[in-house]
């Protein structure tokens, strides 16, 4: 990275591959990347952004009080970091999910957070104030000593009680008590191990917790990426695990391939694509709801569909 030709002294080739390797070896104690700089600011900023700006009612919650109770996990080793050890976090920044605003998923993130639309179409689990602090953040206590370790973290691989993982599990055990009304589950038909990971967050820690006598019904969604692979669709491989899954619990389901306004948005990547043509878009409409569009043929979906990407692109 250094210009070449400085004015500093030069180290023996040898000596410069030792300390190249010792400063990228020694710090590395773990497989997963260490605690995010500036981790307490980004929380903090977080939370007043989301108490000021995004809800307004939950100017009571005290961000400087949930984020003492988030450091004080931080208190313990690295691998023994229970998903208990947040209850406390979880208990003052926790709040109600408008109902039928819930939305599950697996492999979709960025997705999810684009359709989701910062809390004002969808409420997914990063868009709940206690999901919003440490979204795409990781963290973790150097091991005995009390520094944080910016160097590196555990992942799973490294050991199962870790600070991260801990944290998602107890965050999404709480998502699920508190969804209510019609629940939406997003999952990704074009990867390969299968759209819905039977040993995954979702599968382990938000379908146990589903509240019977507070969900109405449970719509799933099987997106593919624009070109394929359509490697799953409902009622296939994983996702019928899932769908019996649900069924044996007494939900009442339904399964929809590529759900036209999600398709709409992923189209506004891939516009030139035969797949995102409008017929094409508008031939999957018509498929998937016969009795709303038969009769008015394409003459009223095709203006319903231009506004609907026109909202997807604000
Ligand atoms: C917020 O919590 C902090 C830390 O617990 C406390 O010192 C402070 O007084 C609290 N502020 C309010 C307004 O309650
Ligand atoms: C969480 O809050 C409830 C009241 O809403 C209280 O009864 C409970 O003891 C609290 N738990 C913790 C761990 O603070
Ligand atoms: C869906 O999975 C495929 C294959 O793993 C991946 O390339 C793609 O980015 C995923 N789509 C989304 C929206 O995350």
């Amino acid at each position: 990275m250094a210009a070449p030709g400085g004015a500093g002294p030069r180290l023996p080739l040898p000596a410069l591959l030792l300390l190249l390797l010792a400063a990228g070896g020694a710090g590395a104690r773990w497989a997963g990347r260490g605690t995010s700089p500036h981790l307490q600011s980004i929380f903090l900023g977080r939370c007043a952004e989301y108490r000021e700006l995004l809800r307004p009612q939950l100017r009571d919650n005290n961000c400087t009080a949930i984020w003492e109770a988030f450091r004080a996990v931080l208190d313990k080793e690295p691998c023994s970091v229970l998903p208990s050890d947040y209850d406390l976090f979880i208990n003052l920044s926790r709040h109600s999910i408008p109902q039928d605003k819930s939305l599950f998923w697996e492999n979709n993130q960025f997705l999810v957070t684009s359709y989701a639309e910062n809390t004002r179409r969808f409420m997914p689990l990063r868009d709940v104030l206690y999901g919003r602090v440490t979204d795409l953040l990781r963290w973790c206590r150097q091991e005995h000593a009390s520094e944080l370790d910016y160097q590196s973290c555990p992942t799973s691989e490294d050991c199962e009680n870790n600070a991260v993982d801990s944290f998602w599990k107890r965050a999404s055990m709480q998502y699920s008590t508190d969804s209510s009304g019609e629940l939406h589950i997003m999952l990704n038909g074009s990867v390969p191990t299968g759209a819905y990971p039977v040993k995954g967050f979702f599968a382990e820690f938000e379908v146990p917790y589903f509240q019977k006598d507070k969900i109405t019904r449970i719509e799933i969604w099987v997106m593919h990426e624009i070109g394929g692979p359509n490697l799953e669709s409902c009622g296939e491989g994983t996702v019928k695990i899932l769908e019996e899954r649900l069924k044996e619990m007494g939900f009442q389901y339904s399964c929809i391939n590529d759900y036209l306004p999600v398709k709409l948005l992923k189209c506004v990547d891939h516009s030139t694509h035969a797949d995102c043509a409008l017929h094409a878009a508008a031939a999957s409409t018509l498929r998937e709801v016969p009795s709303l569009y038969a009769g008015h043929g394409a003459s009223l979906v095709i203006p319903l569909l231009v506004a609907l990407a026109a909202g997807a692109q604000m």
